[in-house]
């Protein structure tokens, strides 16, 4: 073993799926060509001016420069408990039911840590947000991931778990609107997921971070406004997507307070909390006028409806997603996900991502996000249009 080496943990993770694709991306940028990225789901858009004014304001103010504490301002957690009730309909203790969180992804991470021990089981969906398997490992403990399909709307079939893992897991990872499928919590789901949680004491996690970004009308729910949630579980918020805050890092825990309490505990071990001009940003966020989201909520219509309706001429079967930044779409005949997109890249210059990076179910299918300005995006699909009809 050299110095270097990293931990068995480490080498547990599975390598990049992107790295392949980044470095013929580099290639064919150094050749000079023109490539259009449709890949990561990071919004082109910038934050909301109230937001960033809010920032400015905070950054120059001492008292803000200084340690913030891990259990967060109360401007936030007030701000976020009165968003709750406000736009869900669930009423959050703003004392200890909440609080802050560097980014959903950090809250994901800390969350395995927290609860899983080697042995323990992390019930994770496939395809899912790659954190829910790395997590549980770097934890040293073990993913076992549930297939998302279409033929059940992206819903996981709890009644196929195997009653071991039930036995073992600790943790249910669960994500709508659903990144990458872009599909909604079918009805039920979260009613059932509540009755499995409490039957086999499994801590449930649902991640919403795309809960602001919904079409044609549908209004996401929170997991916590079911029955019964938040005796076994909590929500990961993240402003990342909805406030176009990806670079802040703002998101927040919210939910079980015992959950909270384990949470924190380990956090304050770990960290040194959320900059508090960030967390005051984020409460002028939570706080602001609805017109910047209705906006942004007619940008992504528009691109995805561009998108789908590419994508349908060119003899692609695509359902148009009822939320996310993502089109989520079946590779054509004769490919798999990954020789798909490097044909695309190929022949189009347009990178596009393949659905087996999120999961063995993902294979057969690919990801477009909708973050690309609208020109470029009219570009891209152009130029699918042409290379692959
Ligand atoms: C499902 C899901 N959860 C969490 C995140 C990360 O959120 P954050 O920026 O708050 O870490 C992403 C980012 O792509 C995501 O898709």
């Amino acid at each position: 073993m050299s110095l270097t080496d990293p931990s068995k943990r480490l080498q547990a993770i599975p390598p990049y799926m992107f790295a392949e694709l980044e470095r013929k991306v580099a290639g064919k940028k150094a050749e000079g060509i023109d490539v259009i990225s449709l890949g990561i789901g990071d919004p082109d858009l910038p934050t909301y001016p109230h937001i960033v004014e809010a920032m400015q304001e905070a950054v120059a103010e001492n008292g803000n420069q200084k340690y913030p504490s891990n259990r967060g301002r109360e401007e936030f957690r007030k701000a976020l408990a009165s968003f709750y009730a406000r736009r869900f309909g669930v009423e959050i203790d703003p004392e200890t039911e909440v609080i802050p969180a560097i980014g959903a992804k950090e809250c994901i991470y800390n969350l395995c840590f927290a609860f899983l021990d080697p042995g323990d089981i992390a019930l994770a969906s496939d395809p899912g947000y790659p954190v829910y398997t790395g997590g549980p490992v770097l934890a040293g403990a073990e993913a076992v991931v549930l297939p998302l399909v279409p033929e059940r709307g992206f819903a996981p079939d709890l009644d196929a778990i195997d009653p071991d893992h039930l036995l073992r897991a600790r943790l249910l990872f669960l994500n709508y609107p659903n990144n990458p499928t872009g599909a909604i919590a079918p009805e039920g789901l979260f009613e059932r997921v509540v009755e499995l949680a409490r039957e086999h004491e499994i801590l449930v996690v649902h991640d919403h971070a795309y809960s602001e970004i919904t079409y044609d009308g549908y209004v996401a729910p929170s997991f916590l406004a079911t029955p019964g949630a938040k005796d076994v579980g909590v929500e990961v918020f993240s402003l990342s997507k909805s406030y176009n805050m990806t670079g802040w890092r703002c998101a927040a825990i919210l939910g079980n307070a015992d959950a909270i309490a384990t949470y924190w505990r380990l956090k304050t071990n770990i960290d040194s909390g959320l900059f508090e001009a960030v967390q005051l940003a984020g409460a002028a966020a939570l706080e602001g006028p609805p017109g910047p989201l209705e906006e942004m909520g007619e940008i992504y219509t528009r691109r995805r409806d561009l998108v789908v309706d590419a994508l349908r001429e060119i003899g692609v079967e695509v359902e148009a997603p009822k939320g996310t930044i993502y089109v989520w779409a079946p590779v054509p005949e004769g490919y798999d996900s990954t020789s798909f997109c490097e044909h695309v890249l190929e022949e189009a210059a347009v990178v596009i991502s393949p659905g087996s990076m999120y999961g063995p179910s993902g294979d057969g299918f690919f990801r477009i996000s909708l973050t690309t300005p609208d020109e470029r995006l009219t570009e891209a699909v152009e130029r699918m249009r042409e290379h692959l009809s």
